[in-house]
C-alpha cells in the first residue's frame, strides 16, 4: 500500500543517508550535542532498503535498531568524522539523503584532562564545522542530493534559502518543535518550487512520501 507502483526505479540504485546527531566531545566526560532522535533516517534507510536500494547509513550516536539489509552501517560520533565518512562513499553514490542534525559548531580546543570548576564564569570557544551537505552540492554531478531544514519559524522561506544555497534538489521542511517525537509535519519542496505538505503521519510513512518525490525526480531526469 505503501509502494506507489513505481518503487522498480529504486532497485539498485546506491542511496547514501546520514542520519543522528553528532557529538562534539568538550572534555572526556562532557560534550555538545542535541535531541535528534535519528528516527527519520533509520525510516529513510528501512524504507529504501525495502524497495530495493543499496544504502549505505552513517550514523551518529542513537537508541535505535540498526535497520535490516544495508550494504553499510558506518558509526560515527562527530561532525568532522561524518564528514570524513561521507566524503568516501559520494563519488559512488546516486542519491544522498543528509538527514544528520549535524552539530554547526565543535570545541575549538578538546581538553585531555577534566575540566575543573573555578569561582569564575567559564568561556567555551566554539569553531564552525563543515557544512556536509553543501560541500556535497559543490561536489555533485550526477548525484541527487536531499536536505532537511528544521526550523522554527519562516519554515518555507528559511528552507527554499537552504535548497538554493545547498544546491539541492529536494529538501525537507521540518518543523522543529516536532524533533525527537514519532509523529511530524513537513513539507517536501523540490527544486521547481513545486511542494507537497504532509500532516501527521508516522516517520516510515513520511520515508515512503519522501522517496516518492524523490523516484519522481529521477524519472523527470530521464525524461
Ligand atoms: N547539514 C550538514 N552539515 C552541517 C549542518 C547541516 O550536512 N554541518 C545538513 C543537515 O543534515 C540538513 C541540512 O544541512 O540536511 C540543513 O540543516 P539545518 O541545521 O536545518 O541548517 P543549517 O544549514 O545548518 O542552518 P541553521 O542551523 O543555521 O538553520
Ligand atoms: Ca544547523
Amino acid at each position: 500500500s505503501k509502494i506507489k507502483n513505481y518503487d522498480i526505479v529504486l532497485k539498485d540504485k546506491k542511496i547514501l543517508i546520514t542520519s543522528g546527531r553528532t557529538k562534539e566531545n568538550i572534555d572526556p566526560i562532557r560534550y555538545l550535542s542535541n535531541n535528534s532522535s535519528g528516527k527519520m533516517g533509520y525510516s529513510l534507510a528501512q524504507a529504501a532498503v525495502d524497495l530495493g536500494a543499496k544504502v549505505t547509513l552513517i550514523s551518529g550516536p542513537t537508541n535505535l535498531e540498526t535497520p535490516n539489509g544495508l550494504k553499510r552501517f558506518i558509526s560515527v560520533e562527530s561532525a568532522l568524522e561524518m564528514y570524513e565518512k561521507v566524503n568516501e562513499y559520494f563519488e559512488d553514490t546516486d542519491i544522498f539523503i543528509a538527514c544528520a542534525a549535524v552539530a554547526d559548531y565543535r570545541p575549538k580546543e578538546y581538553k585531555k584532562e577534566k575540566i575543573k570548576k573555578s569561582d569564575s564564569d567559564l568561556i567555551i570557544e566554539l569553531v564552525r564545522n563543515p557544512d556536509i551537505l553543501a560541500e556535497m552540492g559543490k561536489k555533485k554531478d550526477k548525484q541527487l542530493l536531499v536536505g532537511f531544514a528544521a526550523e522554527t519559524n519562516n519554515i518555507k522561506e528559511n528552507a527554499l534559502k537552504k535548497l538554493e544555497k545547498k544546491n539541492l534538489d529536494i529538501i525537507v521542511a521540518n518543523n522543529a518543535s516536532t524533533m525527537g517525537t514519532d509523529k511530524n509535519i513537513i513539507e517536501i519542496i523540490k527544486k521547481d518550487k513545486t511542494s507537497i505538505e504532509i500532516n501527521q503521519k508516522s516517520k516510515i510513512e513520511l520515508a515512503y512520501d519522501i522517496l516518492n518525490e524523490v523516484i519522481l525526480v529521477l524519472k523527470k531526469d530521464k525524461n
